[in-house]
Parts: structure tokens; C-alpha cells; sequence
């Protein structure tokens, strides 16, 4: 049976009237259909969302006292962005928070995470605070909770302070304590309003795209032994604002923002499931691994990670207990059983393997399953969320002025059917933070790159909800994939 969405019934779906006065009617064969659709349930209580970064999304780079980071400099660096594109104006959020946390409710979203900028805080990235960066994340946190969203703050999303990074950024070591500075005291403002603080997001891609390819900021290429060193120095940061945060905000549960690659065995059998579980371990061995293990395995310590320099001191800081685990999952990494010395071999995709607008995006819903299946399997984390899961697409206004983003709908449906998977099966995930609510500045990829749920007009800021918004309302109204 074909889902006929009319434009009316499109129109009242957004504006906030009830799911079913949109559903077709039952059909004959209907029932029969009902058991399949209750399996796609989550349990209650699972906690629906969405996420965001502070320079994606804020803009007002100049305004409330904020100081340079890394990312202006970037970006305003010729050839090193699409077209251009600066977070300068962005989504404007920083002065339209009020509207957008009124779509949130309307989509009915029970928590959205967002990050701070340190540099709103700490201009120069230590020193005097600055309390208008304070007061802003205060009022928006406020708002947030007026409007019935519990905030998540995650601390470091890539916006390092450009006078740290003039200090060498990552690759100071200081750079870790001036982090956990100014985490321990940003919490403390924030909290008891926020509940749950998530230290740094996805040390892979800030020191690997930041310090290694150069194609994200600070845009350096420093070879693979001071990568090792500095991706060290990030964990250790993350670790020593895990302490500062628990000492300020008592009784906040703590996490972090990884994006294990998540590896997904190429057949269901138990050969390759085997070396999918190995190679989460190892594949991650510098961040997630150390993080929750406590120890760099022996292959990396051999690899990559020769010549490292660091304490038993160090990987206890490290390794300090956390309440969750956020992972961001957006594309599988197929593995297979190999005979070779770590019995694991990364399958490359072929040229035709099918992937959003972004390349690096393959579509492979698969991930939502093995990812929180093989971290917990490795490390028991005692709670687990998805803090990251989207995708690009080319959205454009139809004339009847909606956007149909149908491959983002397709996208969501099967990820989150392979969520639901996991959790049927008692991984523990208690939430899934959706990227994005809104069409934002997609980093090096500037605003071609459409991640949102809502179509954002950069030229007057117009938010426009998509078709997958649509789906999203319905899938946190029913609890279920639909
Ligand atoms: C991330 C990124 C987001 C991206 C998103 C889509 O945490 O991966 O933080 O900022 O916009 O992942 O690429």
C-alpha cells in the first residue's frame, strides 16, 4: 500500500496536529502488519532528540565577548572552505535560540545536546571568565527546560581557542589542563539545571582531520609520531575535565561525544562478528580504547602509537569512570576475519558503494546495530546514547514550498530499525540525539552540505521543516520506527 502525503496533511503534521489524523486508514491485511511495527518499538522513557556544535550553528562570532578560535582563523583562510563558507553568520542561533527551541517542542524532542564555546567563556581560552558567554548557555539552558528539552551540554566541539593554538594547541600539553579549567568551571555554572555534561567531541576527527590530513582547523600536518603524542594530550584532557567536572558539578552525570569507527563484521557469521569485535578494540585503541580500557593495546603501542610518551599516571587520569558513553555513528566499517597477525582485515568499499551527498558518508544502517552492540561487548559502559546520527542530502523547496528529503527518510528508517535491534537485545542506549535539527555550517564543507531535519534559507534565516521532520515527530510521538 502507497503512503499518499498530500500537502495538506504534510502541513498539518508540522504545525503540530496529531499522527494519526495523518496515517492512512487500515487496510485489509493491516493486523497482520501490526506485530512487525510493534517490534520496531523502544522502551519507554528512551530519549529522543537532537544535537548541535556551537560554530555550526551560532554565528554572533564577534558579539557577547567571544574570543577567536581556531575554526574563524580556518575559515577565513582562503581555499581552506567551500566557497568560502565561514560560521560567521551561521544559523544565526546565538539570537534565535528562542524560536528554534520552540520547533524542538513542537516536534516534541525531549532532549537536544549542544556544545559550548570555550572561547565565549574564556575569550583567550584561560584567564577571566566572561559572563555575558556565561549568561547566554544559562538562558539557553533555561528555555530548553521551559520548553520541556532537558539540556545535554557537550564542552569541546572543536573551537579551540586560537591563543591556545598559537601556544601549539593539542600538541601542548598544557592545552589538557587549561580544558579541564575551564570544563570544571563552566559546569559549575550550568549545573544543577544540566544533568549530563559531555566533556569533547570526537577526538578522532579534531586531531586526525586537525593535525593530520590539515583539513579541518587548525589545518597542520604534523606527521604521525606528534599526532600520536597530541591525540594523547586530548584524551588526557578529556580525562582530567571527567575530575574537574565531577569536583564542580557534583551529582552531573559525565560522558563524552566519540565517534568510534563502528565496525560492522561483512557476514552476520561468527568468524567475522569475531574479528568485528576485535577490531572496534583496535580501531579505537587511542581514544575509546584507552578511554575505557585504561591501557593502549600492545598493536597500537607497536603502530601508530610508537615512540608515545605518557605515565601510568596519565592513563589512570585517562581512564576515569564515566556515567555514559556517547558514540556518533553515521557510516559502517566493514570488517572480515583475516589470518594475519591481528586477525582482522578493514574491507574497503567499492567505487560503487552507495553513499549520501557527503563521499564519506556511505549508507550502511548496519552501523546503528554492531556500534553500541560491540562497544558495550568490549567495555560495558553503564549507559550508552547515539549522540550523533544524519546525514547530507540535496534538499531543495519544492514549489509547493515543502522539501521531500525521501533518501534522509530512508536513511533514518533503516538506521534506526537497526538500533532498535540493539536495544531489543539489552544494549543498554538510552537516547538518540539526531544531527541535525537544523541545516548548519558543515564545517570545511560549508553550508552545501544539508544536514538538518528543518531547511534553513541562509540568506534570511527562513526554517523550513523537511519531510524527515515529519517522520521524526512521528517516530518520538509513537515511540517506534515508522
Ligand atoms: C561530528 C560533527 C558534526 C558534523 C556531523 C556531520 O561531531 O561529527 O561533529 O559537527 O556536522 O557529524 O558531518
Amino acid at each position: 500500500m502507497s503512503l499518499k502525503l498530500t500537502r495538506r496533511n504534510f502541513a498539518q503534521l508540522i504545525a503540530g496536529s496529531t499522527a494519526a489524523a495523518v496515517l492512512p486508514s487500515a487496510t485489509p491485511n493491516s493486523e497482520a502488519q501490526t506485530p512487525a511495527a510493534t517490534d520496531r518499538t523502544f522502551p519507554q522513557g528512551f530519549l529522543w532528540g537532537s544535537a548541535t556544535a556551537s560554530y555550526q550553528v551560532e554565528g554572533a562570532v564577534k558579539e557577547g565577548g567571544r574570543g577567536p578560535t581556531v575554526w574563524d582563523t580556518f575559515s577565513h583562510t582562503p581555499g581552506k572552505t567551500a566557497n568560502g563558507d565561514t560560521g560567521d553568520n551561521a544559523d544565526d542561533f546565538y539570537h534565535r535560540y528562542r524560536e528554534d527551541v520552540k520547533l524542538m517542542q513542537d516536534l516534541g524532542l525531549k532532549t537536544c545536546r549542544f556544545s559550548v564555546a570555550w572561547s565565549r567563556i574564556f575569550p583567550t581560552g584561560t584567564g577571566q571568565p566572561n559572563q555575558p558567554g556565561v549568561d547566554f548557555y544559562r538562558k539557553l539552558v533555561d528555555t530548553l527546560l521551559e520548553h520541556g528539552v532537558e539540556p545535554y551540554a557537550t564542552l569541546y566541539h572543536w573551537d579551540l581557542p586560537q591563543p591556545l593554538q598559537d601556544r601549539g594547541g593539542w600538541e601542548n600539553r598544557d592545552t589538557a589542563k587549561a580544558f579541564a579549567d575551564y570544563a570544571g568551571y563552566i559546569s559549575g555554572k550550568l549545573q544543577p539545571q544540566v544533568k549530563h555534561f559531555m566533556t569533547t567531541n570526537e577526538i578522532s576527527t579534531f586531531t586526525e582531520l586537525g593535525y593530520g590530513s590539515g583539513t579541518h582547523a587548525p589545518g597542520l600536518q604534523v606527521g604521525p609520531k606528534r599526532l600520536a603524542q597530541l591525540t594523547h594530550h586530548a584524551v588526557l584532557g578529556h580525562g582530567m575535565a571527567v575530575r574537574a567536572i565531577r569536583a564542580s558539578a557534583p551529582g552531573a552525570m559525565v560522558g563524552l561525544a566519540e565517534n568510534p569507527r563502528a565496525t560492522v563484521p561483512v557476514i552476520e557469521d561468527a568468524e567475522h562478528i569475531k574479528a568485528a569485535h576485535i577490531a572496534m578494540r583496535e580501531e579505537n585503541a587511542q581514544y575509546l580504547g584507552v578511554i575505557l580500557g585504561g591501557k593502549y593495546t600492545d598493536y597500537y603501542l607497536k603502530t601508530k602509537g610508537q615512540g608515545l610518551q605518557f605515565t601510568p599516571e596519565d592513563l589512570s587520569i585517562i581512564s576515569s569512570p564515566l556515567d555514559f558513553v556517547g558514540t556518533n555513528i553515521y557510516q559502517p566499517t566493514y570488517v572480515r576475519a583475516a589470518d594475519n597477525a591481528i586477525g582482522y582485515e578493514v574491507v574497503q568499499n567499492p567505487s560503487s558503494y552507495p553513499h549520501m551527498l557527503s563521499p564519506w558518508l556511505t549508507v550502511g544502517p548496519e552501523a546503528l546495530y554492531w556500534g553500541p552492540k560491540l562497544v558495550y561487548e568490549n567495555w560495558h559502559p553503564k549507559a550508552l546514547y547515539i549522540t550523533e546520527n544524519g546525514c547530507s542530502s540535496a534538499d531543495q523547496v519544492a514549489p509547493d514550498g515543502h522539501v521531500y528529503d525521501t533518501d534522509r527518510v530512508m536513511y533514518f528508517r533503516n538506521y534506526l530499525t537497526q538500533l532498535q535491534r540493539a536495544v531489543a537485545e539489552g544494549v543498554p542506549v538510552k537516547g538518540y540525539f539526531l544531527w541535525s535539527l537544523l541545516d548548519n555550517y558543515e564545517w570545511a564543507d560549508g553550508y552545501e552540505k544539508r544536514f538538518g531535519i528543518t531547511y534553513v534559507d541562509f540568506k534570511t534565516q527562513q526554517r523550513i521543516p523537511k519531510l524527515s521532520a515529519m517522520l521524526y515527530k512521528q517516530i518520538i510521538a509513537n515511540n517506534r520506527v515508522m
